[in-house]
């Protein structure tokens, strides 16, 4: 009898981690490699934010804190939705979790029963997936494929409701695509949602900051009031505030379901770390002017690789709105052939190739949920993103 539980069965290993584990080795075999699969900012947290945390430790922050966050960070998360949602929520209405996928985890574990469905828009966030699944739930794909923008088409979403449906989970600006909702686009979704009563939103708003050229971010729950009562608004500071490694994620809801998240929060981890929290009311009552001076050079970087995977034989780049991620599209590339004789079969073989070949580093969009694509991170040095779109180049030359 197999000593681990079946549910594991139900999840596959990820295949970020395959093409991440295969970079680590042939970095640490010598080989020159770059990495682009990163999903985070390469900044460092500003100094403030850690000013704040040594102050918490001086002053002696070093014990339990309540399961939901401290009563500081709660009323700085309320007053954060008030100010750049116009959303009410009351402190009571906020549970803290280890990082923004705590509380996904958190959400699905106290919602979902056995065989609930969940619509995942694809390509999707690669932990959607796979919680749903640990939860119990089904998970039921949405395919938004570049010609809509990535974007979910609201004949789409009425066609995917059951009435076993459960939850929309919504995520704008979008990992691995970088597309995000305009006001009329998430409207065109709210109105689907009002004719079905039974459906949630899980909102993963974690790129609100990140979005270019004056893109106007927006959240369900802000454009239709009248689904406040059945969405769940998830955001944190690990991308935003360069804090991912801080573990701090925010969930915010009515009282049932954020009460159902915090006791399966009080058996888990308890709550993010005291030390964290005070970074976290620092980060959100504190000051974000550099956020806009990390997001110029964010969209710089966005506009290079775009231009530069454009000029690439067999590589279609479109140009997102937000967060730090592109979607290339790698038709042109699939049934041509390598140096060595290979046939590239798919977007797992043209990431294997362009690691191979040259060293670059990228995710193949089978781990996503929508081929033949694969994602560039744009969130490392100016420099190596030049050096690493012209290694693509050569590489798509070098096809026949
Ligand atoms: C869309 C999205 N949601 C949530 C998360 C999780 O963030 P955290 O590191 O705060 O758990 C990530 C991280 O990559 C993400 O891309």
């Amino acid at each position: 009898m197999p000593f681990i539980a079946d549910r594991l069965s139900l999840i596959k290993p990820s295949p970020t981690i395959a093409i991440s584990t295969k970079a680590r080795e042939l970095k640490a075999a010598g080989r020159d490699v770059i990495g682009l699969a990163a999903g985070e900012p390469d900044f460092d947290t500003p100094e403030h934010i850690k000013d704040a945390a040594k102050a918490a430790m001086d002053r002696g922050e070093t014990k339990y804190t309540a399961v939901a966050g401290t009563p500081e960070l709660r009323r700085a998360i309320v007053d954060k939705f008030k100010r750049d949602n116009g959303l009410t929520y009351t402190p009571e209405q906020i549970s803290v979790g280890c990082g923004g996928k705590q509380n996904i985890y958190n959400a699905l574990m106290a919602t979902l029963n056995p065989g609930d469905e969940v619509i995942i828009p694809a390509p999707y966030w690669v932990s959607y997936p796979d919680i749903t699944l640990l939860a119990g739930g089904k998970p039921v794909f949405v395919d938004c494929p570049a010609g809509a923008g990535f974007k979910m088409r609201p004949e789409d979403l009425e066609a995917a409701i059951t009435p076993r449906t459960k939850w929309l989970i919504l995520n704008s600006p979008s990992n691995p695509t970088g597309a995000a909702y305009t006001r009329d686009d998430m409207k065109a979704l709210t109105d689907v949602l009002l004719r079905h009563p039974q459906v949630w939103v899980m909102t993963d708003d974690m790129y609100e900051y990140l979005v270019y050229d004056d893109f106007q971010f927006v959240t369900p729950a802000q454009v239709e009031p009248a689904l406040f009562d059945r969405t769940l608004t998830l955001n944190g500071v690990s991308k935003a505030y360069c804090m991912t490694g801080w573990r701090v994620g925010y969930a915010a809801g009515p009282d049932q379901i954020i009460k159902a998240m915090n006791k399966i929060q009080s058996q888990s981890t308890t709550h993010t770390a005291s030390i964290s929290q005070a970074a976290a009311v620092a980060a959100l009552n504190g000051p974000r002017d550099f956020i806009a001076a990390n997001n110029a050079v964010f969209m710089e970087r966005r506009d290079l690789v775009v231009a530069m995977l454009n000029q690439a034989t067999g590589i279609d780049c479109p140009r997102p709105d937000g967060a730090f991620y592109v979607y290339p599209s790698c038709a042109g590339m699939i049934g041509k052939r390598t140096p060595d004789g290979a046939t590239l079969e798919s977007d797992a073989d043209v990431v294997a190739y362009l690691l191979d070949s040259e060293g670059v580093a990228a995710v193949p969009g089978a781990a996503f949920g929508l081929s033949p694509h694969f994602r560039v991170s744009y969130a490392t040095s100016t420099e190596l993103l030049k050096e690493a779109c012209t290694r693509i180049q050569r590489a798509c030359s070098a096809l026949v």
